[in-house]
């Protein structure tokens, strides 16, 4: 991203927890945000919460064939767009021998397909602009092996390989491209995981040598980081903000 001022960027999955702090911090940046979900009374919800610099559109990613038709429309409207977080994400904890095709599939396309077309369509505009910033949210589940979430770890783990794919191909045409790895953070996805389950629960804080979760704003603050121009010369990072959860013994 280079100095200018006016920024657009577009948060999928804004209306709440990870993608909500992310365009808290990007809003209070003065960045105009374009919150993306499918839940019109959550995204209202969250468009009034961040206030100034925010907009929320609907677009159900998974539904792969509504995504260039949105991505226009945010262009007409914008005229740019310089930032595009890739954070809507679904996760699925099942025993690996009950998951169906149609599981793995569903868990697939709306967190790695979804990116690929999303990204696909934003940087046929950068490359116009000759400048932006991808970051894509990756998770532990790359890191590591995590059981009962066989779809989820592949997806992320996919997300980590193309986020470097992307960023070799992109960034000698001004693109840059990274991903950040969230450790466990408190949010309506880590409240179902962990809360019926307190074996893993004591897993994971017994593995974060900082012995507590982190907040969304956390992801917040490094969002804003790898868009902002102090990250200029970063791409095709994956970024851990974990509390040291991949590192942990
Ligand atoms: P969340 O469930 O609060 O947020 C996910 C958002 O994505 C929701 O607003 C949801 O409506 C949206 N979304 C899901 N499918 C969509 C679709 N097809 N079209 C449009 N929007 C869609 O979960 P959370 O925790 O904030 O997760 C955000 C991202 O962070 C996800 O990619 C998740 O995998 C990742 N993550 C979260 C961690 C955590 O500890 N909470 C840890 C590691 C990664």
């Amino acid at each position: 991203m280079t100095t200018q001022t006016k920024r657009v960027a577009i948060v999928t999955g804004g209306g709440s927890g990870i993608g909500l702090a992310i365009a808290e911090k990007f809003t209070q940046a003065g960045i105009e945000t374009i919150i993306v979900g499918r839940d019109e009374k959550k995204l209202k919800e969250a468009k009034e919460k961040l206030g100034e610099h925010s907009y929320a559109k609907i677009c159900d990613l998974s539904n792969l064939s509504s995504i260039p038709s949105f991505v226009c429309e945010v262009i007409k409207q914008f005229g740019q767009i310089d930032v595009l977080v890739n954070n809507a994400g679904i996760n699925m904890k099942k025993e690996f021998q009950d998951v169906t095709d149609e599981d793995f599939q569903k868990v697939i396309t709306t967190n790695l397909t979804s990116v690929f077309a999303i990204s696909r369509e934003v940087v046929k505009q950068m490359l116009k602009q000759k400048s932006g910033s991808i970051i894509n949210i990756s998770s532990m589940a790359a890191q590591y092996g995590l059981p009962k979430v066989i779809a989820y770890s592949a997806s992320k783990t996919a997300i980590d390989g193309m986020t470097r794919a992307m960023a070799v191909e992109l960034s000698p045409k001004g693109i840059r491209v990274n991903a950040i790895a969230p450790g466990f953070i408190v949010t309506d996805m880590t409240d179902k995981a962990l809360n019926s389950d307190p074996e893993r629960k004591s897993k994971v804080f017994g593995r974060t040598p900082m012995g507590y979760m982190g907040q969304p704003s956390d992801i917040g603050d490094a969002a804003l980081f790898l868009a902002s121009d102090a990250a200029k010369y970063i791409t095709g990072v994956v970024l851990p903000v974990d509390g040291g959860n991949s590192i942990g013994f």
